[in-house]
């Protein structure tokens, strides 16, 4: 056993826990891995709130362990999220990006604990500051959105400098690494690309096998996909799309979607309504502009991000579809259960410390 600050403030058996995964992490894997004695986080960004709230019933339906729900609290109906989380007595919420004091201050009155995803120990400081239960420090090696500053140095530098507990992530795969990251001052562990490599992930055999034969060099950051830094598996298509063309000159207009958004206050599923009307044909002409000014290449490659994660994700095109990554895939060659993974990576880290504490004796 190794009980931290984590296991005591969640109440769960270990200190690992299941970062959220857009089309990934849904009541299938996070009640695996809750149930397998971590903490499983439904990601609700690419789900409606309706969709939201069957996740959530199928969740507790299928684990009598402590799970959470992750959320944007920029998404429009953030305050209704947190009113669902709260009435259907989830026990924890996770803020997939900055977090917001209010949403904070609601969910922890209801007794829901509070977790911020952060990419820097300025962001750690600020929601520690907000009241944040725990913060998960994402190093650069991670999947999804990534900063800049490797798992290596952030977690010792947000460890030191806040007082919640801080669970690392970005590329943790083993014991080891669990060891490795409760040297450096962290409480726990967060995996994203090693849960989704496991018998009880809902995405397509084809899509693990992808992951499975990437090598450490099979990912990129880009931020051609939707204008932020984002670490994809490296595929054909992404080649492509990154080597210019037309479908390339697409995509390079997309770096300035994020600022679109934050210029028109457009949700993501607004976007998305609009992209596949454009698709569609209707209201796109080739010449015109968006009333933000912004072209519509920009807007549609925006709106099409979803459309193209859910494409692998749910749909198995890999031949299509973006596939968040980290480069810890490039490790990873095998599909266990959740709970058979979890309990290796226990038992490799008892067998870590013994190592340790035997190679400190005289
Ligand atoms: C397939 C995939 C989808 C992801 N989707 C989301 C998401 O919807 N929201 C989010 O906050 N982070 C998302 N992430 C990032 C993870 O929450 C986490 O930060 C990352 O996986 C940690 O690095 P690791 O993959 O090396 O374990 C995603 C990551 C992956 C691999």
């Amino acid at each position: 056993m190794i009980r931290t600050a984590l296991t005591e403030l969640l109440g769960i058996r270990y200190p690992v826990v299941q970062a959220a995964m857009g089309y990934v992490s849904g009541p299938r894997l996070a009640a695996a891995v809750s149930d397998a004695g971590g903490l499983g986080l439904i990601a609700s960004a690419t789900m409606s709130l309706a969709e939201l709230e069957k996740a959530i019933e199928e969740t507790a339906g299928q684990t009598a362990g402590p799970f959470g729900v992750n959320l944007r609290a920029d998404a429009p109906d953030a305050a209704e999220r947190v009113r669902l989380i709260v009435a259907r007595r989830v026990p924890v919420a996770s803020f997939a990006q900055a977090p917001k004091p209010e949403l904070i201050a609601a969910l922890k009155d209801a007794g829901v604990v509070t977790i911020a995803s952060i990419g820097t120990r300025r962001h750690a400081e600020k929601a520690a500051g907000w009241g944040i239960d725990a913060v998960i420090a994402t190093g650069g090696e991670g999947g999804g959105h990534v900063g800049a500053v490797p798992t290596s140095l952030l977690v010792p530098q947000v460890a030191a400098a806040v007082d919640v507990p801080v669970i690392a992530a970005g590329g943790f795969f083993d014991g080891r690494g669990l060891v490795a990251a409760l040297a450096w001052g962290a409480a726990g562990i967060a995996m994203g690309t090693r849960f989704l490599l496991t018998s009880d992930s809902p995405v397509g055999d084809e899509v693990k096998r992808l992951y499975l034969e990437a090598g450490l060099d099979g990912t990129v950051v880009t931020r051609r996909v939707d204008g932020v830094p984002h670490r994809i598996l490296r595929t054909t298509m992404v080649d492509h799309l990154m080597s210019g063309g037309r479908a390339g000159a697409l995509v390079r207009s997309a770096r300035n979607a994020v600022a679109f958004r934050g210029v028109s206050g457009m949700g993501w599923r607004e976007m998305l309504r609009q992209g596949r009307a454009l698709h569609r044909g209707t209201g796109h002409r080739s010449t015109g502009r968006h009333e933000s000014g912004l072209s519509w290449g920009q807007v549609l490659m925006a709106a099409n991000t979803p459309v193209l994660l859910r494409a692998a994700m749910v749909d198995g095109r890999t031949d299509l579809g973006l596939m968040s990554s980290g480069q810890v895939a490039g490790l990873i060659d095998d599909l266990p259960s959740c709970a058979e993974l979890i309990e290796a990576i226990m038992a490799e880290a008892g067998a870590t410390l013994d190592r340790l504490r035997l190679a400190r004796r005289p």
